[in-house]
This record gives C-alpha cells, sequence and structure tokens, in this order.
C-alpha cells in the first residue's frame, strides 16, 4: 500500500497528491508517468509525476478532476492509503543543452513540466516559461518556476493576470521579446498541446509534447495508446509519452480520446463523484 502524505486543491478542480513510493523515487526522472489506482476496484489511470523528493521518497502527481477515478483520488485524505502506484513508465523527456528553450505548461502540465525545466536549467539552458489559463485563479507555481526561468510569462483568457489570449499569443510575446528558441515543450490538456504544435510550427523547432491519450496497461501490451507519429505508428506508453507534436496524427488522435465518453459518464453518474 502507498501511504498518502498530502492532498490539497491547489486551484479550482486540481489537487496536488504527494504518496510515499521510495523505489519509484529512487528511479524515476522528468517527463515519466505512473499508473494510480484509488482502491480495489478502481480502474488504473497514468498520470505525470510533478516533483518528487529523494530523501523522503515521496513522489507528487497534479491532477485534474474530470471523472470517476480522479474524483475518488481527490477524496483521498493524509493518512490513507491506496493499492497501487506502477512505474516510473515512459521514456524521460530528452534533457540535453539545446540553448533556448520555451517551455509551456498549462492546466495540469504546470506541474508536470517542473521537472523537465530543472533539469533543462541545470544543463545550462535559457528557460522561458509560458504558463497558460482560463483566469488568475487557475495559475500555480509561478513561484517555483520563476528562479529557474530567463523569462516567465502568463497568459490568461480572460486578461485577469499577464497577457490577455491563448497559447497562440506565444508567437507575438516571444517576437515581442526577440526570443528566438531551439527547441519548445508543451505540457498539458490535449488542446493546449496541439495548439502549441500547430500555432508554433513557424518558429520551425521541435516542439515536443506529453500525449495523453487513454491508456490501460502502460507498457506496450494492449495497444490502447495507439498513436500516429510522422506516418508510424507508436504506442505512446512505451516510445513516449514525448514525441514532436509536429509529426502527428492529430485528428486521429482527438477521435480515439472520445471513444469512451457514453461509458465515462454512465460511471461519473453511478460513482457519486462530482466530475466535470
Ligand atoms: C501519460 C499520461 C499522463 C497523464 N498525466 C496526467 C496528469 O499528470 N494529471 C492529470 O490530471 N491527468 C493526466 N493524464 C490524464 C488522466 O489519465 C485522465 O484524466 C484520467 O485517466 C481520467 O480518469 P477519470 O476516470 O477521472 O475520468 P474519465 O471519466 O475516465 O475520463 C475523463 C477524460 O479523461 C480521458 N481518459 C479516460 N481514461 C483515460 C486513461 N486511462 N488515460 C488517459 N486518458 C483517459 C477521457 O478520454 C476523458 O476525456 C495523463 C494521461 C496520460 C496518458
Ligand atoms: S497503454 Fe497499453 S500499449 Fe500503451
Amino acid at each position: 500500500m502507498f501511504e498518502v502524505i498530502e492532498k490539497e486543491m491547489i486551484v479550482p478542480n486540481l489537487h496536488l497528491l504527494t504518496v510515499r513510493a521510495p523505489e519509484i523515487v529512487e528511479e524515476i526522472q522528468p517527463g515519466q508517468f505512473v499508473i494510480v489506482r484509488s482502491d480495489d476496484t478502481a480502474e488504473r489511470i497514468p498520470l505525470s509525476v510533478s516533483d518528487w523528493n529523494p530523501p523522503e521518497g515521496t513522489l507528487t502527481i497534479i491532477f485534474m478532476e474530470v471523472g470517476a477515478s480522479t474524483g475518488k483520488l481527490a477524496s483521498l485524505k493524509p493518512g490513507d492509503s491506496i493499492p497501487t502506484v506502477v512505474g516510473p513508465l515512459g521514456r524521460p523527456t530528452e534533457i540535453d543543452k539545446f540553448g533556448t528553450v520555451v517551455c509551456i505548461g498549462g492546466c495540469y502540465g504546470i506541474g508536470s513540466i517542473f521537472p523537465t525545466i530543472k533539469a533543462l536549467k541545470k544543463k545550462g539552458n535559457k528557460i522561458v516559461t509560458i504558463l497558460e489559463a482560463r483566469s488568475r485563479n487557475l495559475l500555480y507555481w509561478e513561484e517555483k518556476m520563476a528562479p529557474l526561468s530567463k523569462h516567465l510569462f502568463c497568459i490568461s483568457r480572460d486578461g485577469s493576470t499577464g497577457h490577455k489570449g491563448h497559447v497562440k499569443n506565444s508567437v507575438e510575446i516571444l517576437k515581442q521579446n526577440k526570443i528566438i528558441p531551439d527547441r519548445i515543450i508543451a505540457n498539458g490538456c490535449t488542446f493546449l498541446i496541439y495548439k502549441s504544435s500547430k500555432d508554433l510550427a513557424d518558429f520551425n523547432v521541435p516542439i515536443i509534447v506529453s500525449l495523453n491519450p487513454i491508456m490501460i496497461d502502460g507498457t506496450g501490451m494492449c495497444g490502447v495508446c495507439r498513436v500516429t507519429v510522422d506516418g508510424k505508428m507508436r504506442f505512446a506508453c512505451v516510445d513516449g509519452p514525448d514525441f514532436d507534436g509536429r509529426l502527428i496524427d492529430w485528428e486521429e488522435l482527438l477521435k480515439r480520446r472520445k471513444q469512451y465518453v457514453n461509458e465515462e459518464a454512465f460511471l461519473v453518474h453511478n460513482s457519486g463523484c462530482g466530475g466535470i
């Protein structure tokens, strides 16, 4: 069993969960994920690791409450235990000295991009961080990102903080500040990483996105997470989750993510969880 050390709603609908899992913490690298079950009957869901503390043997996940399984996780309290935390899974994000790296995070991706930012900074890269949210009250961890970033920009859709707009506005922000990226990395919901891949393509540099297709086993056995990248079939759990967003068949991915919508709605309705 894995002990829950901390569980807090850090902004509306986004929760921070810290569990003790020393064996995973020994191995984990930026960009990897774990598969979690909140109880013996719950489904297995993949969640990226947003931070870890080796002396304590704890790892932290930031997750959005969207349905039955994340609803159950959201109801946990410190001192509770969960039966399953499997990992680390997936290939780590490539960390090297690239030059100027623009790191875009939105939703849970603000958390999951944090270990990548830390590792890239340690390698000597110039980090430009862009955080995107609907409104000021949905942004978090700016204080953790700021010391690691040469520039930190916030974009809010309602203009309540930073630049008003969407991830597309990153293009003008970068141009106005004379920032020429050598690499772009984006983490967050599918729409954010899709838009980042399309809107920033003119910079003509790799746009590395962490994909979140539906997964079951997370070890390359079931094929549920398959995506088409540069015309070839890939399994996001073992070949990814990072891929160059410019090469992904987004139409196929967006369609496949919606395949269980009716079953998920049924589960939320019957589980008593208040997912959205
Ligand atoms: C590698 C990876 C890393 C992820 N990291 C995070 C993270 O750090 N934080 C976070 O909030 N979310 C993350 N997700 C998405 C998260 O797994 C889903 O939101 C979660 O499974 C939803 O479960 P649910 O029962 O609460 O909602 P459901 O009602 O089952 O589904 C709600 C939405 O989640 C999608 N979804 C459902 N099951 C899965 C599944 N097994 N895998 C992926 N998507 C699914 C559905 O298509 C739907 O759009 C990640 C997904 C992947 C593949
Ligand atoms: S989740 Fe089964 S092959 Fe990737």
